[in-house]
């Protein structure tokens, strides 16, 4: 049993989701990713009976002893991704934490492996707060996070690269994600690692997801560079899709959103 009461953000947490003394049951494993494993979550209201799903994504350790994958409900083990670029702008306080995340020993790589959970509910956060199409941020676990389940109780939200838009729901997708990069320069966050893969379809609303090498825009020398890779593989989808639209142009409107 926990007790939530939802971060009191500028923009109100979903109605639906319910708050004081909660219980919680896994109902199964979504998907199994390479650095996470995604599972259904049923989160329970002791005080009313209110319930909803949810989603629990889990990083996998990096560094495991004998069983302990097994014993924690994993199938495998994460591979290790430098994700230095990604960190540029960001410091370890601690100089001996420095040193070992500069060696990679197991617990520089743990130092990183935390840093990337804190970081995407953080980011998470941030873009829900500023109106962004984002699952709404529940709350932090040691080994991941838990958030809104985009989808219902019998099926979850394809990808984009699965969803089978038709040629006005293909126009829809594009103008809510320009509109979604716009809040997300505007809160000075890149997704950089953005792709159809990384985009829900539900309901004929797209919702971004998948931000933990998210980076600060203007703090990381290389946040333009990775912004217009993002705005470029999109748009690379969309007009093989046969939804014609320029990358630069995208480009060139998401710059005037953070001047
Ligand atoms: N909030 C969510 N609602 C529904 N499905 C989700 C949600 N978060 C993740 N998924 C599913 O889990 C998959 C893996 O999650 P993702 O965050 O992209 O991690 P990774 O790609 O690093 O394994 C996604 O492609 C998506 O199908
Ligand atoms: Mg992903």
């Amino acid at each position: 049993m926990t007790y939530f009461s939802p971060d009191p953000g500028t923009r109100p947490a979903p109605a639906w989701l319910p708050c004081g003394a909660i219980e919680h049951d896994v109902i199964g494993s979504l998907k199994s990713g390479k650095e996470a494993e995604v599972f259904v979550v049923e989160w329970r209201s002791l005080d009313d009976g209110r319930s909803c799903l949810l989603a629990h994504k889990r990083y996998r350790p990096t560094a495991v002893v004998k069983g302990e994958l097994e014993a924690r409900g994993f199938t495998k083990a994460r591979s290790f991704v430098n994700d230095s670029v990604y960190h540029e702008g960001r410091r370890f306080r601690r100089t001996r934490d420095a040193r070992a995340v500069a060696r990679m020993t197991n617990h520089g790589k743990k130092l990183l492996g935390d840093r990337w959970v804190d970081h995407e509910l953080d980011t998470m956060r941030t873009l829900w707060d500023a109106g962004a199409a984002v699952p709404y941020p529940v709350q932090l676990f040691d080994d991941g996070m838990l958030m809104e389940l985009i989808g219902d109780a019998h099926q979850a939200a394809p990808r984009l690269v699965s969803a089978r838009l038709s040629a006005d729901e293909l126009a829809a997708a594009f103008h809510q994600l320009v509109e979604n990069l716009r809040i997300f320069a505007g809160a000075s966050i890149v997704h950089a690692d953005l792709s159809p893969f990384n985009v829900l379809w539900w309901d004929g609303r797209i919702s971004i997801i998948d931000l933990p090498q998210s980076t600060d825009l203007v703090l990381n020398p290389q946040g333009f560079e990775l912004m217009h890779r993002d705005v470029v593989r999109m748009c690379d989808w969309f007009c093989r899709k046969g939804f014609t639209c320029d990358a630069d142009s995208v480009f060139a409107d998401l710059l005037d959103a953070v001047w």
